[in-house]
Formats: C-alpha cells, sequence, structure tokens
C-alpha cells in the first residue's frame, strides 16, 4: 500500500468529481490534483504555440517546455501554464472540445501519469480524472467511480455556464458532453472505465453535500 493515503476519484464527464474532490481534500487536509486541468492545460499550450490539435508530432515536441503549477484559489484552483495564468481559457469551450483528442495521444499521457505520480510522494491526493484508479494509482487506498444521468450532468454544466455568462444551449451541451465521454472510453491508451475494484456513487439527483458525506464515510472506513 502507498505510505501516504491516496483517494482517485473517476467517471464522465461532469458528475462532480472535481467539486466533491477539493471539498473532501480540505476536510481531510489531502492534497488535491485536479488531472483534468493538466490535459486542458496541455491543450491550451498547443494553441499557444501555434499548434494544430492534430498535430501529435508538434505537441509531443512541446512537452518538456510545459510547466503546470496549481495554486489556491476560490471557488477553483488557479492554473498556470509555464508561469502565465490560464485558469479561465482551460475550460472555454474550444479547449474542452478538443482536450479529449490531445490527452488521447501517448507522450501527452506518459508526461501527465509521470507528474501526477510525483505529486503523491509527499501528501495524501485526493485526485480526480479519468484513469487514476487503473491507470494513474493502481494502489489507490480508496477507489471511487462517480456517475449521473447524461441528462442531469449536461443540466448541471448547464447551470455553471449559466452563472458564468457562457451562453451554451442545453442540447449542445448533451451532445458535447457525450461526445467526449465517447472518445474518453474509446481511445487506445488507459481509457475512462471503471476499475475493478472502484466503488460506484450514483449522483443523480443527489446534492454535493450528501455526496461528499457518502465518500467520507468510505474513506474513514479505509483509514482505519
Ligand atoms: O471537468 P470535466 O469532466 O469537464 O473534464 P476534466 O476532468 O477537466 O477533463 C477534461 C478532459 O481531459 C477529459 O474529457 C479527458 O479527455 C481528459 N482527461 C484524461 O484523459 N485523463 C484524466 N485523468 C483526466 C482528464
Ligand atoms: O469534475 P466533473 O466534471 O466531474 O464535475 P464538476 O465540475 O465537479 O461538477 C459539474 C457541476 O455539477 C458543478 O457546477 C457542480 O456544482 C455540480 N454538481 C451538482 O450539482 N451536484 C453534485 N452532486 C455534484 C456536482
Amino acid at each position: 500500500k502507498p505510505a501516504f493515503f491516496q483517494v482517485a476519484i473517476d467517471g464522465p464527464a461532469s458528475a462532480g468529481k472535481s467539486t466533491i474532490a477539493k471539498i473532501l481534500a480540505q476536510n481531510l487536509h489531502f492534497v488535491y490534483v485536479d488531472t483534468g486541468a493538466m490535459y486542458r492545460a496541455v491543450t491550451v499550450a498547443a494553441k499557444k504555440a501555434g499548434l494544430s490539435y492534430e498535430d501529435e508530432a508538434g505537441i509531443t515536441a512541446l512537452l518538456p517546455k510545459i510547466t503546470i503549477e496549481f495554486k489556491p484559489g476560490t471557488p477553483v484552483q488557479r492554473v498556470f501554464l509555464n508561469g502565465q495564468e490560464v485558469t479561465d481559457e482551460i475550460r472555454s469551450t474550444e479547449t474542452t472540445n478538443n482536450v479529449s483528442l490531445v490527452s488521447s495521444y501517448a507522450a501527452v499521457r506518459k508526461d501527465m501519469v509521470n507528474k501526477q505520480r510525483e505529486m503523491t510522494e509527499k501528501n495524501p491526493v485526493i485526485m480526480d480524472g479519468r484513469d487514476i484508479g487503473t491507470t494513474v494509482l493502481p494502489n489507490a487506498q480508496v477507489k471511487i467511480f462517480l456517475v449521473a444521468s447524461v441528462d442531469e450532468r449536461a443540466e448541471r454544466r448547464y447551470k455553471e455556464n449559466k452563472q458564468k455568462g457562457m451562453a451554451v444551449d442545453l442540447k449542445t451541451l448533451k451532445e458535447e458532453i457525450e461526445a467526449r465521454d465517447y472518445k474518453d472510453s474509446h481511445r487506445a491508451i488507459s481509457p475512462l472505465t471503471k476499475a475493478d475494484d472502484a466503488i460506484v456513487v450514483d449522483t443523480t439527483g443527489i446534492g454535493i453535500d450528501q455526496v461528499v458525506a457518502k465518500i467520507k464515510t468510505i474513506i474513514e472506513e479505509h483509514q482505519s
């Protein structure tokens, strides 16, 4: 078992992974690692370098020149790419609709997985993504597979976007989420799947507080 406690949270887009992971990390004094933000930052790096998202060789060559840092912030962690803040840009529609392609490249996955494992060496962590329980932290003490119906996930993202002043209609959002889930589940390298030993938590119709409480209980059961 890992020296420092590890919680892996995986699941499809907009299931509530980052919201729940962030609250749990604060409660338990664990480090929170948002791996989706890292793949999003690589996608923004490609754009800033003037590369096409299809240019696997170009993006591979760019990787050694990329640094990604997290800094505390509310309501979301702040993300820095090569020292420049990209907290908002990584959530743009363009980034969201191209991140699944960029994150399917072998070199990108290898580099991000190495970076993610380094972050577990000195602190207990709660890490959310798609391949955490299956690939990044196969020995994690707790693995959660967070799901919710696609209608509810689209509705949640719609409300969130509306608050931010981003106007995308519900039907389009649902289609975008389904397309991304399909790509993430069908790529060759470490696709989104439930680890055999992951606990499924269905959050359809369940509020944030209740989901947090449920997973906190699961973690506490594994800590003793
Ligand atoms: O928050 P949301 O569910 O929209 O996505 P995210 O967690 O920010 O992840 C964005 C994208 O990064 C996913 O759709 C995947 O294509 C990719 N990703 C991945 O491949 N592996 C991970 N461990 C995390 C994210
Ligand atoms: O990280 P992931 O894409 O899985 O989802 P998220 O960004 O944490 O959550 C998407 C949206 O759903 C956020 O606006 C959350 O506040 C909301 N949410 C919710 O309404 N009920 C839950 N049980 C979990 C999340």
